[in-house]
């Protein structure tokens, strides 16, 4: 083991504003105090809410317990998910943790809050020990705390956070200091405090932790199904969990997803183009693939990044392979080149019968090219994409896609979620 990194949670690992000052406003709309200022708010970050309704609002005794219980109320209904992890943050533990250190968690937040939150953005079992104020108790302190989430003969000991109760609390427990400038408290604040180190984005702390480990290989994931199968909506609901959850992602497309593939895009699905030969279309989607690999997807994957696709190769071998008759390997051969062995780490399959496809299609806007085609060409396109599906189980992930489009964003996320898991864990 090389050390161990303890990290705070709020500002540090997720910003969490939303929920925080949602709850406090809450609080003082229930009590009759007036509306807080964004100072206000923002001086409820990092300090136990105890001292801050005291202190902010000179509550005492009843009344603050009272402010603090509403607040709390508030929070756990779900104010507790009103937040993200920051853009760096997974790829940093990721590769912190590959490097050898042991990581830890010593907030002001409840305990079980804290696990909660860390479950519910799939972090928890990154950290060997997660150390926060038990229900009722008062916050024991930041000494207190990171002395309980300190792992023995780890090696070195860092406690990373973003106020001065971090770094003030690693001098006591006599452990490195580590700021982050991308919280809630300025440079002043925590050079003062005693910040050994100050990093302004989460690669600094790779840079001076680990300089000599390369960050790992990215995620590919592609999103496939059939015209009509929701598959722009159920796109935009998993970017947006993404983002939330604080994964690095490059979103394209295609046909697309960069200037020359765009252009043949448009000549593609351009319905003047009507005697285009399969072939003919074949190639160009190929072509439009070739570019996209070499200047979008490989350069995403090199950097460590979550790759999305909307559409990649399957659709060619569907399309082309099954719709237009060019045969399912015929298709496969002439992308070989293209593709730069380049496949997905997995792929998600709108799965939807094939008439409620294309009938919430037709409805939907003016047709381009392709999906102008008539019902059998379809059949064609679902049957090959089934026939991959049956050749390569373990890539593709099928979801049904039938119901609400919440219900169905569900069904991805959890799917997506154990993929990510075992690409960031594994
Ligand atoms: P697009 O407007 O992006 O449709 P969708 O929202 O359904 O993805 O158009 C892409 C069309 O191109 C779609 O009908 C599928 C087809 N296509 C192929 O035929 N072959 C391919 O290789 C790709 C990527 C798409």
């Amino acid at each position: 083991m090389r050390g161990n990194v303890i990290f705070d949670l709020d500002g540090t690992l997720t910003q969490s504003e939303e929920g925080i000052w949602k709850g406090v406003r809450y609080a003082c709309r229930k009590m009759h105090l007036p509306d807080p200022s964004e100072d206000v708010l923002r001086s409820f970050i990092g300090p136990p809410p105890f001292d801050s309704f005291h202190r902010l609002f000179g509550l005492e005794g009843k009344d603050v317990e009272e402010a603090v219980r509403l607040y709390r109320e508030y929070y756990r209904a779900g104010g507790k998910y009103e937040n993200r992890v920051y853009p760096g943050i997974r790829r940093m533990l990721r590769t912190l943790r590959r490097a050898g250190y042991v990581l830890s968690v010593a907030t002001g937040k409840p305990e079980k809050l804290t696990l909660d939150i860390l479950e519910h953005f799939g972090l928890l079992d990154m950290f060997e020990r997660v150390a926060g104020p038990g229900d009722d108790a008062r916050n024991p302190g930041k000494k207190a705390l990171i002395l309980r989430a300190m792992v023995e003969d780890a090696g070195p000991v860092w406690m990373v956070g973003d106020r001065r109760f971090d770094m003030e609390g690693a001098r006591e427990a006599q452990v490195h200091g580590l700021g982050v400038l991308w919280g809630y408290g300025s440079r002043a604040e925590l050079e003062e405090a005693g910040a050994e180190f100050l990093a302004e984005n989460p690669g600094q702390i790779l840079e001076h932790l680990c300089p000599e480990i390369e960050c790992s290989e990215g995620f590919f994931l592609s999103m496939e199904g059939l015209d009509g199968s929701g598959k722009g909506t159920q796109m935009k609901m998993l970017l947006e969990r993404l983002d939330r959850c604080g994964y690095d992602v490059t979103v394209s497309r295609e046909p697309g997803g960069c200037p020359i593939s765009e252009k043949i895009r448009a000549l593609i699905l351009d319905p003047a183009n009507l005697e285009m030969d399969a072939v003919t279309e074949a190639y160009l989607y190929a072509a439009s693939r070739a570019q996209h690999v070499r200047q979008v997807i490989l350069p995403a994957l090199r950097s460590g990044r979550v790759m999305v696709s909307d559409r990649y190769l399957d659709s060619s071998v569907a399309y082309q392979g099954g719709g237009r008759q060019l045969g399912v390997d015929e298709v496969m051969e002439i992308n070989r080149y293209a593709i730069d062995q380049v496949l997905p780490d997995l792929t998600v399959f709108l799965d939807l019968p094939r008439e409620t496809a294309l009938n919430r299609r037709y409805q939907a806007s003016v047709p381009d090219r392709l999906e102008m085609e008539d019902m059998p060409f379809h059949a064609r396109v679902d049957d090959a994409y089934r026939e991959l599906i049956m050749r390569q189980p373990e890539r593709f992930f099928c979801v049904d896609a039938r119901g609400k489009a919440e219900e169905v964003a569900e069904r991805v996320w959890a799917g997506v979620r154990e993929r990510l898991k075992e690409w960031e864990y594994g």
